[in-house]
């Protein structure tokens, strides 16, 4: 089977290079010529673990191919997946202006049958507009060319994605043909003959699917942050409630975890944008607002943390962050809680020095010289009167704790992500997320 997968960035790369791993003849597409040239040398423009292995090995077997030209691959290929960029608006609400391009180019220049597939994050309803876009070019081309649209979204995870994309909990297919039914069989069979589940449905409700999968689990980490933070006002302990409704079978013990807020290129963007879907129909979505009003105040609670122990005394401070990418296996700071906090400490006139062990390139690209780049952790502490511990990255678990008091100023660690115990810490003033500070 031959698929072409327009749009080179995360998704795009991921399905393209798996899809290959597959056994399917892929040919990823981009406009961005620098990224295709370096994609063909087996240059990956992204971290992902293990991403850039199977890229070189799927080039070498000649099942995964590069170019920056939809038309080229038009002609031999039964199914094209758009996998671009839907960034967000400043209303929240997605930028869809790169999802229709691909269709224009799709539209104008098909000679023969073809699947579009739509794997971007896209408002429901898209689909539809997307069949309309092409069916518009081929009218003005004067061409009467049978082609289906389908939505296969997909729901892997920075950090995992090549796991989540093989070995998947469930495939979710919106069609509305046979023929597109019978596409999208013959190319998901490898995953089929695995036992992994694929759900064929309408196209609207695939298209909801995503924003409603992750909506829910937005809803599950605000709703946890807002019960942390009343345990911290009533003197109960976020962890200890968290093993007690976790083990509910009906609640499932996954994604409970309260911290500094979630961040990242999905949740924060599609929870808006689901919102502001509602807007357009005139329906007002209260759970998910409120979802996102929680995270946003979230990601000031370490600041607030630390204005609190220092009664507000902190111009001039200097602090060290442990942490910045949105969460451990990525370079993505997309929304990320290190920069609301870091934005706050460099307004109140604190210096700020960073670490971490694979975002400090995209740090600098954002902070540029607005804060200190430390080698390691231990030098990201010197002098500190603060340590924050922000992404949960595994080196960041057993520092050398008799190493950290003696270089730091102050020894005050305020814990975004609840992984140490104040018992650990001895000599070490500890602050974290859902339990009251008793010392
Ligand atoms: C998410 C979805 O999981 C994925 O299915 C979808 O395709 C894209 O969006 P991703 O953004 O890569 O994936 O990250 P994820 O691991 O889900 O974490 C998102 C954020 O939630 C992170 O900032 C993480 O720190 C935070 N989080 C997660 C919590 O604060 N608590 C938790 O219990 C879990």
């Amino acid at each position: 089977m031959k698929i072409a997968v327009v749009g080179s960035g995360y998704v795009g790369l991921v399905s393209g290079a798996c899809f290959a791993e597959l056994g399917v003849d892929v040919t990823c597409v981009d406009v961005d010529r620098a990224k295709i040239e370096g994609l063909k040398e087996g240059v990956i423009p992204i971290y992902e673990p293990n991403l850039d292995v199977l890229i070189t090995k799927n080039i070498r077997s000649g099942r995964l191919k590069f170019t920056t030209d939809i038309a080229e691959c038009l002609d031999d290929v039964e199914i094209v997946f758009n996998a671009v960029g839907t960034p967000p608006k400043k209303d929240g609400s997605a930028d869809l202006s790169y999802v229709y391009q691909v269709a224009r180019a799709i539209g104008s220049s098909l000679n023969r049958y073809v699947l579009v597939v739509t794997k971007s994050t896209v408002p429901v309803g898209t689909a539809a507009k997307i069949k309309e876009i092409i069916a518009g070019e081929l009218a003005e081309r004067g061409l009467d060319i049978e082609f289906d649209v389908a939505s296969n979204p997909e729901f892997l995870k920075e950090g995992d994605a090549i796991d989540d994309f093989m070995k998947p909990d469930r495939v979710v297919v919106g069609v509305d043909s046979d023929r597109a039914t019978e596409l999208m069989t013959k190319l998901y069979k490898p995953i089929l003959l695995s036992n992994f589940r694929v759900i064929f449905m309408d196209i609207l409700s695939a298209e909801m699917t995503k924003y409603a999968a992750n909506a829910m689990l937005a809803t599950r980490i605000s709703f946890m942050n807002d019960i942390a933070n009343l345990c911290e006002l009533v003197g109960a302990d976020v962890a200890m409630v968290r093993r007690g409704i976790g083990s509910d079978s009906r609640i499932g013990n996954k994604f409970l975890y309260a911290g500094c807020g979630y961040g990242g290129s999905c949740f924060p963007k599609d929870v808006r944008a689901l919102a502001q879907t509602a807007g357009q129909y005139g329906y007002s979505m209260s759970v998910i607002e409120a979802v996102n009003m929680v995270n946003e105040r979230q990601k000031n609670v370490l600041f607030e943390k630390f204005s609190d122990h220092y009664k507000g005394e902190i111009q001039g401070r200097k602090v060290a962050v442990w942490g910045l990418s949105f969460k451990p296996g990525t370079d993505d700071m997309r929304e990320a809680p290190s920069l609301t906090l870091i934005e706050s400490l460099l307004e109140a006139g604190c210096s700020v020095r960073v670490y971490d062990p694979v975002a400090m390139k995209e740090a600098e690209r954002i902070l540029g010289n607005r804060v200190d780049y430390a080698d390691d952790i231990y030098d990201c502490v010197l002098d500190a009167d603060a340590i924050f511990h922000v992404t949960e990255w595994k080196e960041f678990r057993f520092p050398n704790w008799e190493i950290i008091k003696k270089v730091v100023n102050i020894p005050l660690l305020i814990d975004g992500r609840n992984v140490y115990s104040s018992q650990d810490l001895v000599g070490i003033k500890y602050l974290c997320i859902g339990k009251r500070d008793e010392q």
